[in-house]
């Protein structure tokens, strides 16, 4: 109607008229391909007059893949943004002009570059000046790669709108280590991985079509990543037979305008299971050799591979325990190796047993690395690192900092992080996890005295070390968001962001963020940064408060909550919950001991109730449910309001989110949408399941009577059933009352309705079920004979049977009820999910 009516006013006229309608127009669909680099055009006015003053030519000097990149890039950023198409120069010339080069071949015809003589390796020096007359903006570095980082700064700004006149500016990378570890299979799958098939390989080969990956090396050297291991830890030892390397060449070529290293993890038994020797013994000469003549063949086909990643005693992997050998033989027979063409072995940390005996209370998986690797240090080569995991256990929500960052003086380390969200909700709970990186980056280890955060350890900074800086296991896949969560997509850029400059804070990361991916409305901005900087408090509240552990199913699929999971096994991970009470005690006066391997300020800090911080309380020491925490409450107390208050939040998650309709584009609007209701519903199974745990552990009600009491719920074993049948859950706290429905009757067709008998009026319907991977039942809800929804358990959600992985529920809103009314679900199970009900919860309907 609009546009007809545009149509019929005069030609003066009509384009005001287009202007109206584009600026009501929602904005574009937008599939989140693009992620940060989508160099939308600029529509503020005052911004793109200052833009105006760019230069409409660029000239490159130098011939190298990687600055083709950068020059490729400047003219894709500056042809989105401003919408004009730069003229290409390979000489100076006589007129305003962006001059992308190398410092050396510049500072010849600008020897007042000279003046900057202060940048490394990979660093950039962005810088306007005249000559001639003539306005130049500078992108400078020492090397190639310095200047593709400097363009992505110089699209950065403009992106964010900030000023690009009298341009002077330097930066230099915090490490030299800033890389990214996939843990993806050579047939395609990935291990932890949470966003579709592996970018890289297919059917046991790297797949035909690299355009995903060479899409990935952009983005990766567009936040200063500089290297990527691109397969699996627990590594198929094919990798590296000599079959398989013009595969990985093919990856490294791709990699190669980017700046991207290729790495690759390595089997140690590879001298024995591909080399054909009888050992893989470390001191054997023959082992060493093989290693040497594998590593040359390699730098053969790829003259600029990194090296190899190495899990090693770790999780059934094969190491250098198998002949009595040390993790330094293991590590240091690769290095040398690597050492003449300046490869690097990163060697993991992660080494635990994890068949130890629950029962024996001084047991602790979390001391394993220290006492593993510490004794160590000053015997591994120099171009061989540790690389150490954040915590001492594993990525769990909270942990302290792993010890051993301040232990190490005379060893390389890197800090591994993890972006895959394996215990922070698989990427379907929004968890932005720069602040708790940043936490333990920022904490001082007190290894060189006071003033040692843990970031200037890794760095190589504190010890004057050549090799440090950060790696995180990242598994984008081949889903069209890269992560399968739009919003997850901030952990990707944060950790890039961090590792070039770690002193950054979490919430200008998040804005930087925001404003590329989602633009520059001040609300969008607002909303979306809030959302994000909650988001991580908001997930340890309802999973695993206190540093108990994330409280999930630690044995399996690390998603939803099983608290008893984490006890009575070897794996080590435990929390110690009694009837008493919970909490691993690691004091040195009673406990493992693990305190002890801080250095003594942060190990006084641990060691003392009074002093220990409440968040990591559980993680440091037991103490009865009763024990009152800083804040004045119990622990039990904690447990209950905690939950409770972040169920609450994850809920104000959908609100905060709604607020933004019409101002983001279509489809992540209800992509993200999806995801912030399903988190909200899958936030309320974890409150109950684990209030309900820690109450019939401790036998303590919370005190504001929630807990175990659902007014508004009706629950499934409760209704009247057609060919449904009642079912124990297991474990127990996975459904409301440890009981749900399945159907299980011939025709695969049940029912299960109730009689409602309270107040009219309009209501919310929420109706909580199991959606398994392994069917796709169909859902329908009527109220007396009217049809009101219908819905297909589709989410292939990580389990195969009805348990808190599979609970999820269905909000049906502003269902008008009246007293008497039946409520009636009509369920087709399908393949081997039963189509599983739990409750169906009604409340008052929310306002829209
Ligand atoms: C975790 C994870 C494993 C992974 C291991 C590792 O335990 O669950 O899948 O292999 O870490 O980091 O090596």
């Amino acid at each position: 109607m609009e546009i007809l009516n545009c149509r019929m006013l005069e030609v003066g006229l009509a384009l005001l008229c287009l202007n109206a309608l584009v600026l009501a127009a929602p904005p574009k669909r937008e599939p989140g391909y693009d992620a940060w680099l989508r160099y939308d055009a600029i529509d503020d006015q005052a911004t793109r007059r200052a833009y105006d003053q760019l230069p409409a030519v660029v000239a490159t000097l130098g011939e190298s893949n990687v600055m083709k990149a950068a020059e490729e890039e400047l003219r894709r950023g500056v042809r989105g943004m401003l919408g004009r198409s730069l003229r290409v120069e390979s000489r100076l010339p006589a007129e305003d002009a962006i001059l992308l080069g190398p410092l050396d071949a510049l500072r010849k015809t600008f020897p007042a570059l000279d003046r900057n003589a202060a940048l490394k390796a990979d660093g950039f020096l962005l810088k306007t000046t005249k000559r001639d007359g003539h306005a130049y903006l500078i992108v400078t570095a020492l090397n190639d790669r310095g200047v593709l980082y400097g363009v992505f700064a110089l699209l950065r700004r403009m992106a964010l709108g900030e000023p690009i006149a009298a341009l002077d500016q330097q930066e230099n990378p915090y490490a030299p280590v800033r890389m990214l570890d996939h843990w993806d299979n050579l047939d395609g799958t990935i291990e932890r991985g949470y966003a579709g098939p592996s970018i890289f390989f297919a059917n046991d080969n790297v797949v035909d079509n690299l355009s995903r990956v060479r899409d990935y090396a952009r983005l990766m050297a567009s936040v200063g990543l500089n290297a990527c291991s691109i397969n699996n830890v627990n590594a198929n030892p094919r990798v590296i037979t000599s079959a398989f390397l013009p595969q990985l060449a093919r990856v490294a070529e791709v990699f190669r305008p980017w700046g991207v290293r290729l790495f690759v993890s390595v089997d140690f038994s590879s001298p024995q299971k591909i080399g054909g020797l009888d050992t893989f013994d470390p001191l054997d000469r023959r082992v060493a050799e093989w290693w040497k003549k594998k590593a040359d063949e390699i730098y053969g086909v790829i003259p600029d591979f990194g090296g190899f990643v190495l899990k090693a005693d770790s999780e059934g992997r094969l190491g250098p325990s198998a002949y009595g050998r040390t993790h330094a033989d293991a590590a240091n027979v690769i290095a040398r190796a690597l050492k003449p063409h300046n490869g690097v072995i990163f060697y993991r940390g992660f080494v635990y047993d994890h068949h130890m005996d629950w029962r024996n209370l001084k047991n602790d998986r979390a001391a394993a690395a220290y006492n593993n690797l510490h004794p160590l240090d000053g015997q591994f080569d120099d171009n061989a690192a540790l690389q150490i995991k954040h915590g001492p256990i594993d990525f769990q929500v909270r942990e302290p900092a792993s010890p051993l960052f301040g232990g190490l003086e005379k060893t390389n380390q890197v800090i591994e992080l993890q972006i895959t969200q394996e215990y922070t909700g698989q990427q379907r709970h929004l968890c932005y996890l720069v602040p708790m990186w940043k936490e333990v980056l920022d904490f001082d280890m007190h290894a060189a005295g006071a003033g040692t955060p843990v970031k200037q350890l890794v760095a190589g900074r504190t010890f004057k070390r050549p090799i440090g800086g950060f790696v995180a296991v990242a598994n984008v896949g081949a889903s069209p968001t890269w992560l399968g969560h739009h919003l997850a997509m901030a952990n990707l850029y944060g950790f890039g962001r961090l590792a070039w400059d770690a002193d950054l804070t979490s919430r200008q990361i998040a804005e930087e963020w925001t404003r590329q991916t989602f633009g520059q409305d001040p609300q969008v901005v607002q909303t979306i940064v809030g959302l994000e900087l909650d988001s991580w408090p908001v997930y340890e509240k309802y999973t695993g408060p206190l540093g108990a552990g994330t409280l999930t199913d630690i044995i399996n699929i690390h998603y939803g909550p099983a608290p008893e999971s984490s006890e009575y096994n070897g794996w080590g991970q435990w929390h110690r919950a009694d009837d008493k009470g919970v909490g691993m005690d690691r004091t040195v006066a009673t406990g493992t001991g693990y305190i002890g391997q801080y250095r003594p300020p942060v190990a006084k800090l641990y060691e003392q109730l009074a002093t220990c911080p409440d968040e990591l309380l559980l993680f440091m020491h037991h103490v009865a449910y009763t024990h009152v925490l800083k804040s004045g409450k119990t622990v039990i107390q904690h447990i209950y309001d905690s939950h409770y208050e972040g169920a609450e939040a994850a809920a104000g998650f959908v609100k905060r989110w709604r607020a933004l309709k019409g101002r983001v584009d279509e489809a992540r609007y209800e992509e993200v949408l999806a995801r912030l209701e399903y988190q909200a519903g899958h936030a309320r199974v974890w409150r109950d399941s684990i209030c309900n745990w820690f109450l019939r552990k401790s036998s303590i009600a919370d005190a504001k009577g929630r807990v175990g009491h659902y007014p508004n719920r009706i629950e499934a074993e409760a209704m009247r059933l057609t060919g449904y049948q009642i079912t124990d859950i297991t474990p127990w706290e996975a459904a409301s009352g440890g009981k749900a429905i399945e159907c299980v009757s011939r025709d695969r067709q049940c029912a299960a309705s109730f009689r409602y008998d309270g107040r009219a009026g309009w209501f919310d319907l929420d109706v909580q079920y199991f959606d398994e991977s392994d069917g796709k039942s169909t859902f329908k809800l009527f109220v007396g004979e009217q049809l009101i929804d219908q819905w297909a358990a589709d989410d292939r959600l990580p389990t195969t049977k009805p348990d808190a992985h599979a609970s999820t529920r269905h909000r049906v809103r502003g269902v008008a009820l009246r007293p008497g009314d039946t409520v009636r679900l009509e369920a087709v199970a399908d393949g081997g999910e039963n189509a599983g009900l739990d409750y169906v919860e009604i409340n008052p309907a929310e306002m829209q």
